[in-house]
């Protein structure tokens, strides 16, 4: 089997962490880097070994790349991903897919029509906590019946980028896109939702939501999500609630189960593992090569990719015109 030649289109944090973990694929080469900031680039390809260096995407076409990682920042993801389908390229774009959904849209449409496979990053899935979480509930040793989580950050000052929303796109498709994810990758469906938000702090943007879900599966969960909250242990929780059950995750870091009222309460402490591997990155990354080089599904088709998409936007707009969403009639006009 032929290598997958990878280029990357932004040179900075993310696209050094998905650089280190493909180079050690043995089956991907890594043969471009493009920054408009050509020291970005020039670093990246040093860490990395030999790639080439360039600052635009046309650079990455000419070296006949056939698969583009997407690491630039939120607003500027869908012209890029929209380019490399129309070329019939396989994308591996960071979250989000989009900021908006007519963008998502017009991504959902380049891939459907493209030979190349899109898959979005959306690496919280394969974390070691939510990993645990989520085969705890598919072999029916926990069944969800409701939820809370919350995904808090510290603060949207450093850097500054963060609290302008015209960069970020909102601090639902920055942060909380991550929670939002595991939402439907652990219970399902959504089919109704409201979010009531404030902006506390924040001048230019909404900073404090809560949110109400109800799923097809029949599984209920709140998310709180703080923009500006401070930095204490943990800003990022899952706590699932079944038949004399519970689970709870604090950060990626542990697990605590208990699956019956008389049994003991387990711990998995992950503190030890590896940034990239227990964050999910690791995993990622091999289940994309082996959609491309096996013809598996992507870890997170464009379909899935579209109804996220589609779902923070809803959210946004539960919280503007103060009302509940049927997102199970959304999704059905508007994805299928
Ligand atoms: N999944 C995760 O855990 C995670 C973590 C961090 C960032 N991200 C996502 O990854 C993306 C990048 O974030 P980051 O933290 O790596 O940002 P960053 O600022 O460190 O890197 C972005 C890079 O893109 C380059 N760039 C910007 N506009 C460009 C353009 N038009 N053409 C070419 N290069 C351009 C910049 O020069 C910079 O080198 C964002 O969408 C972010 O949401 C995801």
């Amino acid at each position: 089997m032929a290598k997958t030649r990878v280029g990357i289109f932004g040179a900075g944090y993310i696209a050094s962490v998905h650089a280190d973990i493909l180079a050690n694929d043995g089956r991907v080469e890594l043969v471009d880097v493009a920054d408009m900031v050509a020291s970005n680039a020039t670093r990246l390809a040093n860490q990395i070994g030999d790639a080439q260096v360039g600052s635009e995407l046309e650079d990455l076409f000419r070296m006949d790349v056939d698969t583009v990682y997407i690491t630039t920042p939120n607003t500027t993801h869908v012209a890029p991903v929209v380019s490399c389908l129309e070329r019939g390229l396989n994308v591996f774009c960071e979250k989000p897919m989009a900021t908006d959904a007519a963008g998502g849209e017009r991504i959902r449409e380049a891939a459907l029509a493209s030979r190349g496979v899109y898959n979005l990053g959306m690496n919280r899935r394969y974390a070691y906590t939510h990993d645990k979480l989520k085969t705890l509930i598919d072999s029916g040793d926990l069944e969800a019946h409701s939820a809370q989580l919350k995904l808090n950050r510290g603060e949207l000052l450093n850097p500054p980028w963060t609290a302008d929303p015209n960069k970020t796109g909102g601090f639902l498709y920055e942060t909380t896109i991550h929670q939002i994810d595991l939402l439907q990758y652990l219970f399902g469906p959504v089919a109704t939702l409201r979010c009531a938000a404030r902006s506390a702090i924040s001048a230019s943007e909404f900073d404090d939501f809560s949110m109400l879900f109800t799923f097809e599966s029949g599984t209920v969960a709140t998310l709180s999500s703080s923009a500006h909250s401070g930095w204490s242990f943990p800003f990022e929780r899952v706590e699932i609630y079944g038949r004399y059950a519970t689970a709870t995750t604090e950060e990626l870091e542990r697990i605590r189960y208990a699956l019956d009222l008389e049994q003991v309460v387990k711990t998995e402490d992950y503190t030890h593992i590896p940034f990239a591997e227990k964050g999910g990155y690791a995993e990622e990354n091999r289940l994309f090569i082996n959609a491309l080089q096996n013809g598996d599904k992507p870890p997170v088709d464009v379909n899935e990719a579209s109804t996220l998409n589609l779902l923070l936007a809803s959210i946004y707009e539960s919280a503007r015109d103060n009302r509940e969403i049927d997102f199970t009639a959304r999704r059905r006009e508007t994805i299928g």
